[in-house]
């Protein structure tokens, strides 16, 4: 081994374990978990979602950032069989108030990892579609209520960043109105939508942080 060489290799053997910590010490500490909450989410919740709220399948939402309010009432629609689904209704029986507050509390106080944006025609699109509508269907821009960024507020789900065959899925069981427990507005827009705004409006969000 020549000398710049063995210098590079000592460098690296010793940068590796100090930059392994510093990733450990970035992640927010989150709120203190009671003995309950934390059994539920790692022997739960840890399975679909990620103990972060980054779920590795895009069919499950991603939980990181999302607001808390919203989860607690998500939460209790599944639970008390309002919003229908057959892993959700199953996993939320028997969930007190008090601990669905903290799972949502948790999830919520999770950083979003960093996103890959996907094609960037399609979601050029969708951008148009998010921040004005279709003027020419009568689709409402989704901006005016999630936000300009995708971040929503706090009864409104945030969509930044959200698997895109996720937010799909959802745009179509608001059409069928398969999901019902408060669908009045979102029924009536994504019902405007066509297959193309849909996926493209889908695109966009997975790309934004
Ligand atoms: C077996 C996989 C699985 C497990 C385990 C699971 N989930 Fe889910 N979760 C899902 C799926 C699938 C959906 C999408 C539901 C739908 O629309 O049909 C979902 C949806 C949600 C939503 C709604 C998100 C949104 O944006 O509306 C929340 C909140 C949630 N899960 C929290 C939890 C919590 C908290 C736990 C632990 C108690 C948990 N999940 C356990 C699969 C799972
Ligand atoms: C007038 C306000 C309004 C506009 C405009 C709007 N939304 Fe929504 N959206 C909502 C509300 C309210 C909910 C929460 C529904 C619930 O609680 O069940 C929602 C929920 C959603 C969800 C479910 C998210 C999740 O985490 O499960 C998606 C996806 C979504 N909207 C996409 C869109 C898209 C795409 C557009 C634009 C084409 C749009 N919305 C325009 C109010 C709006």
């Amino acid at each position: 081994m020549n000398m710049p060489s063995l210098v590079l290799a000592s460098l690296l053997f010793c940068a590796g374990p100090v930059f392994a910590q510093a990733k450990v010490a970035a992640k927010p500490a989150g709120p203190q978990l009671s003995a309950a909450a934390l059994e539920v989410i790692e022997s739960r919740c840890a399975l679909c979602h990620g103990k972060e709220g980054e779920s590795a399948s895009a069919v499950y939402p991603r939980l990181a950032a999302q607001h808390p309010d919203y989860m607690v009432k998500q939460l209790k629609d599944f639970r008390d069989g309002r919003r229908k689904s057959d892993a959700m209704n199953e996993m939320t029986k028997g969930l007190t108030d008090e601990v669905i507050v903290e799972l949502a509390g948790w999830f919520s106080s999770r950083a979003p990892a960093a996103r890959r944006g996907g094609d960037p025609d399609l979601a050029a699109v969708g951008r148009y579609i998010y921040a004005k509508g279709n003027p020419y269907s009568g689709v409402a821009a989704c901006a005016s209520c999630h936000g300009d960024k995708g971040h929503g507020t706090h009864l409104l789900p945030r969509l930044a960043g959200q698997h895109p065959a996720y937010i799909e899925t959802q745009l179509k069981e608001f059409v069928k109105r398969e999901r019902n427990n408060d669908n009045a507005v979102m029924h009536s827009i994504a019902s405007k939508l066509t297959e193309l705004e849909v996926h493209a409006v889908a695109v966009f969000l997975g790309g934004l942080q």
